[in-house]
């Protein structure tokens, strides 16, 4: 048995090298936001745990993908994962097992994800062949208005001002997307499902480094809630790693869930209490009882981009994920990639591609249900062929502005304005009968409202949303309006060859969510990388003009080149957490050593 296990440090500085001069306003703002409250990376220590569970980070350490013949799935902690093959052992499905693992990473990984949130799913049925997307999105409740954000004088408020308290929670999706895919395509008993997790919040389980450091870290922000500070501070201590957390109030509402149903949590004494804490915090919201009651999980059509022989699928609005991923690839359909990442022009290439998919994405990407957005013409190869073009040149593009995708509708949007900073979770499985789930989750900022209720973080998933409605008179197609779900940059993917999922993949990170995943792509479908060394690439990653490097990597000893192209570049812990499983012959499964994950199979 392994008694300490290490994951590298990544620390959480963030070092401007070299400033260029063609960064917009936005984009600043978001770089200089990211600085603040990053969900760094930490040193993992999991002792005690079962013999396969060392075994697989053991593998992680030595950089190799644990492989499986049956079933695999792959969490950003361990007692998460166990919970999931515990259920895929027993012949239960991915859904069967999402379950377990959501209602566990919200009691071990409170800070990224849990019921107080939202969470979207791809999943491929393997009985019918077909791939489809559950959202679970937070929704606006029905009593906002477009002003949410901003101060009496129409002026968008200062990013954590809107975090902290109840007015940046918006009905929370996941349980209902749990009880969802559960209904669909589970097989087991739904209170089984969630049992283990009800006994380790009686018993208490081992606080991670991870989770203590972030408290560490946020605790001046935690102490804004009472409920709050004595769960993650009592006495006035952080808890420290190693430290045994019980959370018997999370206990009673995971139990009242697993007997109940899920009505358990939008009706009733939770449901109270839930907008008894937003609307009675210091910076109150208007989430209500109705909101929570009305609200519902949308089953949609994955959305679908071709790239060198497959299709790449996922999440379309109100997640810009896979929209955005889909553009990237598409520009570079046709580029030599070759030379791999430590070559700057192929750098330039697919930093180029992601400027000019995120010019879209700040554009023209909300939720459908409520503005028309051209998801078509934006994925059209013929747009994006001419669109490519713009990537002939030698140097870093000056300049980046929304394309015209075609469109049957008049479009006149102004360019996003909202701040989206790194958090969330994501779990791949892929069971027995080969159905695959892929389940991106987060409560947005880490640590969400810093609002706790009944055991469980709500989320502050509405400043996803732009702070401001309109600019110049031009509305903002994310603006803020009732019932409507935030744009995300979750990317949850299933990539299909020839009919077959052949990939499960997905990270957290906020908007570089989206280089996270297209990266892993191109590392395991162009450069022939493993899961686990896809997951492990150190990152460079562009959004709005600047490289950001992963500090102390190869990436990082890219910056001359990078600055000799013309970008601006910032060396910085880059904390994705890819989890990953190739499909083919066997299961693979990759989990990113910046995290506490693992993948596990049998
Ligand atoms: N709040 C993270 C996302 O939805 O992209």
């Amino acid at each position: 048995m392994l008694a300490h296990h290490i994951v590298k440090y990544i620390g959480r500085t963030c070092t401007a090298i070299a400033i260029g001069g063609f960064v917009s306003g936005a984009a600043f703002a978001q770089q200089a936001a990211d600085s603040v409250a990053p969900e760094g990376a930490s040193q993992g220590s999991f002792t005690g745990m079962s013999p396969r569970i060392t075994a697989a980070f053991e593998a992680k350490d030595a950089g190799k993908p644990v492989i499986a013949r049956n079933w695999m799935v792959a969490a950003a902690n361990p007692h998460a994962v166990q919970a999931g093959a515990d259920v895929l052992a027993r012949g239960g499905t991915a859904a069967d097992a999402l379950v377990a693992v959501q209602a566990m990473l919200g009691l071990v990984e409170p800070q990224s994800s849990g019921l107080g949130g939202g969470a979207f799913l791809v999943w491929y049925d393997a009985a019918s062949g077909r791939l489809t997307t559950l959202d679970g999105r937070e929704t606006a409740p029905l009593a906002v208005t477009p002003q949410l954000f901003q101060d009496d004088q129409g002026v968008p408020l200062g990013f954590f001002d809107a975090v902290v308290g109840g007015r940046s929670v918006g009905t929370p999706g996941t349980p209902a997307l749990m009880a969802a895919a559960h209904e669909k395509w589970g097989n087991q008993p739904w209170a089984e499902l969630l049992a283990p997790s009800v006994a380790l919040a009686e018993k208490g389980f081992a606080v991670s480094p991870r989770l203590a450091g972030l408290v560490a870290d946020d605790a001046e922000r935690l102490a804004t809630s009472e409920t709050t500070a004595s769960y993650f501070m009592p006495n006035g201590t952080p808890v420290q790693a190693g430290d045994t957390l019980k959370n018997p109030d999370y206990a009673r509402t995971v139990a009242a869930m697993a007997e109940r149903g899920v009505e358990a949590f939008y009706t009733g004494d939770i449901a109270r209490d839930i907008v008894g804490a937003v609307q009675g915090a210091t910076n109150p919201g208007v989430l209500s009882e109705v909101d929570l009651s009305i609200y519902r999980v949308k089953e949609r059509d994955a959305l679908c981009a071709p790239y060198h022989g497959h299709e790449v699928c996922g999440m379309g609005p109100p997640s810009s994920g896979a929209l955005a991923v889909g553009q990237i690839l598409g520009l570079l359909e046709n580029a030599d990639l070759s030379a791999g990442p430590a070559d700057a022009d192929v750098l330039r290439l697919i930093g180029d591609a992601s400027r000019l998919a995120f010019a879209d994405r700040g554009r023209y990407v909300a939720d459908t249900d409520y503005v028309p957005v051209p998801v078509t013409g934006m994925l059209d190869p013929s747009y994006l062929a001419e669109r490519a073009k713009l990537l002939q040149g030698d140097d870093a593009l000056p300049e980046v502005t929304a394309g015209a995708p075609a469109f049957d509708h008049a479009l006149n949007f102004a360019d996003d304005i909202s701040i989206e900073l790194p958090s969330t979770s994501h779990v791949s499985i892929v069971d027995s009968m080969g159905n695959v789930a892929s389940m991106t989750t987060t409560i947005e900022n880490g640590f969400g409202s810093r609002l706790m209720v009944r055991g469980f973080l709500l989320n502050n998933e509405l400043t996803d949303f732009s702070f401001r409605s309109h600019t110049d008179g031009v509305p903002i197609a994310n603006r803020v309006e009732p019932g409507k779900r935030p744009r995300s940059s979750m990317a949850p993917t299933i990539v299909m060859k020839d009919g077959a999922p052949v990939l499960a993949v997905g990270s957290p990170g906020g908007s570089r969510i989206i280089g996270y995943v297209a990266g892993a792509i191109i590392a395991h479908l162009d450069w022939g990388m493993d899961v686990q060394q896809a997951a492990a690439l150190p990152h460079a990653i562009n959004r709005f003009g600047p490289y950001d490097l992963e500090e102390g990597t190869d990436a990082a000893a890219m910056a001359d080149a990078l600055m000799g192209l013309g970008y601006e570049v910032n060396t910085r812990a880059l904390t994705s957490g890819l989890h990953m499983i190739s499909i083919g012959d066997d299961l693979r499964g990759g989990a990113d050593p910046r995290r506490e994950g693992i993948a596990l199979g049998e």
